[in-house]
């Protein structure tokens, strides 16, 4: 896309996220690092752009300096500095709050100086690296402060953040103690970018109890300017998707063969507290135990990758979903030895996922609060075939774009989701495909080039705006 410049260098965006693109493990081994934000921004990252981020434990050799021409900006961060705003406020602090405190919130001070502290270092390193006038587009919830920092040093710059977990109610973000000053810091963006509009409107709800702010329409009008606030669905690279789900068609006709299952359902998640793994595999437990599906017909390929297991409340849900799936394992042996519950704790590449959404019959994603969900686009956009389902929880964001589709449940009632899923699995062919095209249609439409470039587009829009209205 063509960048208006603002008086500055018109090819000039900086991308801020706590993490790099890739990896850097304590050993040296560099890898890509895990999310989908990468390829999210491929479409709109050019030669010369830069991405300030956390390189990992070890230190990025000058090889690694660039990739695909956007320069690589690290901010290394100790050990110790890892664990107090990473594992402490980011995830043990914000993570819970923002998805309706689901694990204890720990009000923990060190943690919040230290989030401050490492913010600060983010922020310092794009003052440095980014030329006049240039784009900052900051992501997520590890940076919420960095905003502000910019702004007061760099006038200059048009600041655009997306945040893409689920904003939470005002009453429930009132509680952090540092309130205040974490919506200041992001009231240092021109735009604000959250997933939903219940989100949006958490947010200037939020922003009119805790602050002095003005709320007016969807802005925050500050004394010298306003800060716009706007829904961005996320979503992903379709065809990119689609063209994986056919290259795969043989991998997965013998991964299918090896489950040896008439039916074939499957969850895909971050092993995350957040996700409902727990529930589903219960209600599909119990729908083996009231007979309404035969563990010799029907089979659970349950995807876990291992996440932020430093942290107890991690530790402790892979825990609970191990033990889960053993008790259902336990209850309903296959003939031939394999378990009804299929477990694969470990990260997968692309191709693997792709291999494992063509083999299914069934997504279920149970999500009891999640910003979007990426899986269950990923999953239609590789089902060209049509021969599939959705189980979807109504609390991922994915699902107002996948209404028209996906069997909708309510994650916290066990008997919502054995309905659907024995709903999803009733489906005749004709309306599984009519449903797989109906969704796959939206993702097409709305993927995340079009994410990118509409939200870097009304950056440009208020920013132009809101320099008028200082001047
Ligand atoms: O869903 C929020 C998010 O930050 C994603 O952007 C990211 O892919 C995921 O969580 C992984 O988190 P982490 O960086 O903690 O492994």
């Amino acid at each position: 896309m063509a960048r208006d410049s603002g008086g500055g260098d018109a090819s000039s965006l900086t991308v801020v996220a706590n993490r790099l693109p890739v990896e850097v493990a304590a050993d040296g081994q560099v890898s890509v690092s895990p999310g989908g934000l990468v390829s999210a921004l491929s479409a709109v990252l050019s030669d010369g752009d830069r991405w300030v981020g956390w390189p990992g434990a070890g230190r990025l050799p000058s090889e690694h300096g660039q990739l695909d021409g956007v320069v690589l900006h690290p901010v290394p961060l100790t050990p110790f500095e890892m664990r107090q705003y990473y594992g402490g406020f980011a995830n043990s602090v914000l993570w819970p709050l923002f998805h309706g405190r689901l694990r204890e919130v720990e009000l923990n001070r060190t943690w919040w100086r230290a989030y401050r502290t490492v913010n600060e270092r983010f922020a310092a390193t794009v003052i440095e690296s980014t030329p006049l006038g240039g784009i900052v587009w900051l992501h997520d919830y590890h940076l919420l402060l960095v905003p502000r920092m910019i702004r007061r040093r760099r006038p200059d710059l048009r600041i655009g953040s997306f945040l893409h977990i689920p904003f939470p109610n005002a009453q429930l973000f009132s509680t952090l103690p540092w309130r205040k000053e974490v919506l200041l810091g992001m009231f240092g963006a021109d735009l604000i970018g959250m997933q939903l509009p219940e989100d949006v409107d958490n947010f200037l709800a939020a922003a009119e109890r805790c602050t002095d702010a003005v709320v007016r329409d969807r802005s925050i009008v500050l004394r010298r300017r306003s800060v716009t606030v706007g829904e961005f669905p996320i979503s992903i690279d379709f065809e990119h998707w689609d063209a994986l789900g056919e290259s795969v068609v043989k991998a997965a006709a013998a991964a299918r063969q090896r489950l040896s299952a008439a039916v074939v359902l499957l969850g895909v998640d971050r092993l995350d507290y957040t996700k409902g793994i727990v529930q589903r595999v219960e209600a599909f437990g119990e729908l083996l135990d009231d007979r309404l599906l035969d563990p010799e017909q029907c089979v659970f390929v349950q995807v876990a990758v291992p996440s932020r297991s430093d942290l107890p409340a991690y530790r402790d849900e892979r825990d609970d979903v191990e033990s889960a799936i053993a008790r259902v394992n336990a209850r309903h042996p296959r003939a031939d030895g394999s378990p009804v519950v299929c477990y694969l704790h470990v990260g997968l590449d692309e191709a693997e996922l792709a291999t494992w959404y063509r083999a299914a019959d069934i997504l279920v994603v149970t999500s009891l609060a999640d910003g979007m969900n990426l899986v269950a686009k990923e999953f239609v956009a590789s089902r060209g075939d049509g021969r599939a389902a959705v189980v979807l929880s109504e609390f991922a964001g994915s699902s107002h774009d996948l209404a028209d589709g996906a069997v909708i449940v309510n994650p916290y009632d066990i008997e919502a989701i054995k309905h659907g899923i024995t709903a999803a699995i009733g489906l005749s062919d004709e309306v599984k495909a009519a449903r797989v095209a109906a969704m796959r249609a939206v993702v097409r439409r709305h993927d995340v080039r079009r994410w990118a470039e509409g939200f870097l587009e009304r950056l440009d829009d208020v920013s132009v705006q809101s320099r008028r209205s200082a001047s």
